[in-house]
């Protein structure tokens, strides 16, 4: 088990837009993936780009089964995302509660599309195509944000719903 650094706002890397992976099957990227995962479960996260450990990539993980830090959001299967596309499903937005690893002890409400269609490669190169809703959408929106230098607060459009986890009451 090895777990890496989780890079936090304000870091330079987290700005960058990340570049496509070209090589799959490979231990180098296996390797990254296990470390990413190890990252992930260790810190309780819903997902993880490889930029929040300095890896300026096209490559996100993420899913559970059930998460602590969004304790009612449907299960999302695990997933390796490499080289995403994402193409919105209409235009309807929906606000929801986010946090992320890189902005530790915050949240607030985000606005995602609703429905999106995400396109990319798992780690084998094996193509992935689904169309996802909810809370899947929200992740993967997220997630995704990470490789083109965007953080969630960056998104935030009513600062009067983002704080400190331990103070916020949710609505
Ligand atoms: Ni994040």
């Amino acid at each position: 088990m090895a777990t890496r650094e989780i890079l936090k706002m304000g870091h330079p890397t987290l700005l960058e837009i990340a570049k496509p992976v070209e090589k799959f099957n490979t231990s180098e990227l296996d390797s990254i993936i296990e470390d990413m995962i190890d990252t992930m479960k260790e810190n309780d996260g819903a997902g993880l780009a490889a930029p929040q450990i300095g890896l300026g990539m096209q490559l996100v993980i993420f899913g559970f089964d059930s998460n602590e830090r969004y304790p009612e959001a449907d299960q999302v299967p695990f997933t390796v995302l490499i080289n995403p596309v994402i193409t919105p499903i209409g235009d309807e937005e929906e606000d929801g509660w986010e946090g992320c690893l890189s902005v530790p002890g915050l949240m607030g409400v985000v606005p995602r599309f609703k429905k999106i269609r995400y396109q990319g490669k798992d780690q084998h190169g094996n193509e992935i195509d689904r169309e996802v809703d909810g809370f899947h959408a929200r992740v993967v929106q997220h997630e995704c944000d990470h490789l083109i230098g965007k953080l969630y607060p960056m998104r935030i459009r009513d600062f009067s719903q983002f704080g400190y986890l331990d103070t916020l009451t949710k609505e």
